[in-house]
């Protein structure tokens, strides 16, 4: 079977976690990687290059996207346009992390760049893998459960310039963009328009408790969807190190209730009713039994990496790509003007990209 030579641009959290992530997929080998820290990258290539080893380590990002198939964009959030902007002009597949960038503008760029170069591309929105989060986009969009009224998102995890993340780029504004709700809750925005249609109005505030400039890490949204069903979203950054990042979420249909706590492996929870209101069904499912209900209503792998391998294999676009981000971004956008004005804010229209 082919087999793509596999190049990682920055060599940190998320980039051994994709790393470790290929690990399994035998179609993929790394073996060629860049950090301008070179600790990092020596730690990586002799973790993840059984064959190269530290000859795996290049000299700059253009040497990596010359010496393989597919690329893998790591680096904090600043550098990603660039770099996307690098690989899609080689004509190479790219899987860029999230947020795409630190503005729509340069979000829309990017789509742009891979667009017109029709490279694979995707993003590392990876709950769109989740079975938690897929399980219940699915049960929300049954025609038993009557129209989806309300969602109630909270997301919080303690500031990652501390504990396992430690990174003190999430602290300037420059190279990450935002705060808790561009840098993480991005995922949230995603997930919220996935699961409630498309998303037509948003309300945001905003405020930063530790007081790092332009750092938000207080974030409350409200968004209503063109169905008219809402969603208030609250993410949070706090310091409770003992706290592992995590997502409570409760929807409300008009004849189920579901509520999703562990955002990978649930539990997952939902009591339903039958057209006289009366109760039908409840139940509870996690783990494995919820990686089974999650593969019946999809297609979807668990591996965000192994769903790239194999698209960038056979040529064709992968799940979920630099268009999904795009709509992310415009609500992060929507959001972050709402707060900053005080009030209300419409995010653009749709961005539709032909690829002449
Ligand atoms: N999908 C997710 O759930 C998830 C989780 C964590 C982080 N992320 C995203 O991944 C990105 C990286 O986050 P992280 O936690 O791994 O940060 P990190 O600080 O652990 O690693 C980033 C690395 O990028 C390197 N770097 C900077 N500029 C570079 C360049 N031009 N070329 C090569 N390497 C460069 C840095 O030296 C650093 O080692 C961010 O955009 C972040 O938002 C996504």
């Amino acid at each position: 079977m082919a087999s793509l030579r596999v190049g990682f641009l920055g060599c940190g959290l998320i980039g051994r976690s994709h790393a470790a992530g290929l690990s399994s997929v035998k179609q993929a080998e790394i073996v060629s990687v860049f950090d301008p820290d070179g600790k990092r990258s020596a730690r990586f290539a002799s973790d993840f290059c059984p064959s190269a080893g530290l000859d795996a380590i290049a000299a700059s990002a253009e040497a990596v996207i010359e010496a393989v198939d597919v690329v893998y964009v790591c680096t904090w959030t600043s550098e990603h346009r660039r770099l996307v902007e690098m690989a899609a002009h080689a004509k190479k597949a790219v899987f860029c992390e999230k947020p795409l960038a630190t503005s729509l503008d340069d979000a829309v760029a990017m789509q742009q760049a891979v667009a017109s170069a029709g490279v694979t591309n995707q993003v590392g929105l990876v709950l769109r893998h989740s079975p938690a989060f897929r399980w219940l986009q699915q049960q929300i969009s049954q025609a038993n459960v009557g129209r989806l009224m309300s969602i109630v998102f909270r997301d919080d995890q303690y500031i990652p310039t501390q504990g396992l993340y430690d990174s003190v780029w999430r602290s300037d504004i420059n190279k990450a963009g935002g705060g808790a709700l561009l840098e993480h809750s991005i995922h949230d925005l995603d997930l919220l328009e996935w699961m409630m249609g498309p998303i037509s109005e948003v309300t945001a505030r905003m405020d930063s408790i530790h007081g790092i400039h332009g750092i938000d890490d207080q974030a409350s949204v409200l968004l209503v969807a063109e169905s008219g069903a809402h969603a208030s979203l609250v993410s949070i950054w706090h310091d409770m190190l003992n706290r592992p990042s995590q997502r409570r979420v409760e929807a409300i249909c008009q004849r189920g209730f579901f509520s999703l706590e562990g955002d990978w492996s649930g539990p997952v929870h939902y009591e339903l009713a039958d057209q006289s209101g009366q109760p039908q069904s409840q139940g509870t499912l996690g783990d494995e039994q919820l990686e089974a209900a999650a593969a019946e209503v999809d297609k979807i792998t668990n591996s965000p990496d192994a769903g790239f391998i194999a698209a960038a294999l056979e040529d064709r676009p992968a799940y979920p790509d630099f268009g999904t981000a795009l709509q992310a971004h415009r609500l992060a956008d929507a959001a972050y003007r709402s707060a900053q004005a005080g009030g209300l804010a419409v995010p653009t229209p749709p961005l539709v990209f032909d690829k002449s």
